[in-house]
């Protein structure tokens, strides 16, 4: 119960490393609001926590739109009385080469997988002040660590990610507010199904070709093998880890 009496925010809640990570944090002890702009897949996840019987709520909320960053904030201390813990998982995957990525492209992929987390950051600061602390976990990539070609503007928005988590913690610290970064290798989840579709291969190829540019432990991970790494970042194991990247990945970046 490494997170009894701790309330945590998880953004894309409702898939892949998301949703692994709410149903850790549950079992954890944690108060988990799952927060996604798909419902069914952040019902689920409730429905599986609380068939668990543990605790957890479902807030459909777009991290790009500061009403529902607030509607969400606003649900969480509601219902569970404050907040401790706030994972920016949710993203938006566009990968293309330079020729095809167009400006709207940009546009959507700074206000997701930037703009978002900056602005749950925001919001979920006062509450964080208010209870003398509290742990943020931002999930960026290997992609962000290393030269990506036609990985555009994921990748590079990744990297930027990485810098303001850093600026964060700085500015946070005084707070006792930690800001960390969890960033994940090749990872089996339904964003690389979909990845996968747009670039008309299989599953298969789209982790081999991770896999196969140096992964020591030549596989993919699961979902909860991420997990684990932000339950230790997002928990007070890590008291004194801030502005810290946490690699996740089997080696790759190692290589
Ligand atoms: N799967 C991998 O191999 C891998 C590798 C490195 C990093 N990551 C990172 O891990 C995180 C989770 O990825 P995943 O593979 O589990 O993806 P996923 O597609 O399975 O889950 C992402 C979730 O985020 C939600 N989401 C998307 N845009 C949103 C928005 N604007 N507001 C709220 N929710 C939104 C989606 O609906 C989805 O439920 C992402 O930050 C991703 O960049 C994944």
């Amino acid at each position: 119960m490494r997170l009894k009496d701790k309330t945590a925010i998880v953004t894309g809640g409702g898939s892949g490393i998301g949703r692994a990570t709410c149903e850790l944090f549950a079992r954890e002890g944690a108060k988990v609001v799952v927060a996604d702009i798909n419902a069914a897949g952040g019902n689920e996840t409730v429905s599986h926590i609380q068939k668990d019987n543990g605790s957890a709520i479902f807030v459909e909320a777009d991290v790009s739109k500061e009403e529902d960053v607030k509607k969400m904030v606003d649900a969480a201390v509601k219902e569970f009385g404050g907040i401790n813990i706030l994972v920016n998982n949710a993203a938006a995957f566009i990968l293309k080469g330079l020729d095809d990525v167009t400006p709207e492209d940009w546009v959507k992929t700074v206000a997701v997988n930037l703009q978002g987390p900056s602005l749950c950051v925001k919001h979920v600061v006062p509450e964080m002040k208010k209870a003398g602390g509290g742990s943020i976990v931002n999930i960026s990539s290997v992609c962000g660590m290393m030269a990506m070609g036609s990985h555009f503007p994921y990748s590079p928005s990744k990297g930027a990610l990485i810098t303001l988590s850093g600026s964060l913690a700085q500015e946070l610290g005084p707070f006792n507010i930690r800001v960390n970064t969890v960033s994940p290798g090749a990872t089996i989840t339904p964003a690389v199904e979909m990845i996968a579709k747009e670039q008309n291969t299989t599953v298969e190829e789209v982790i081999n070709a991770c896999v196969r540019k140096g992964t020591f432990l030549n596989r993919y991970a699961q979902p909860v093998e991420i997990a684990y790494g932000i339950l230790f970042l997002a928990s007070d194991e890590a008291s004194y880890v801030t502005g810290a990247n946490l690699v996740v990945d089997g080696g790759l970046i190692a290589h």
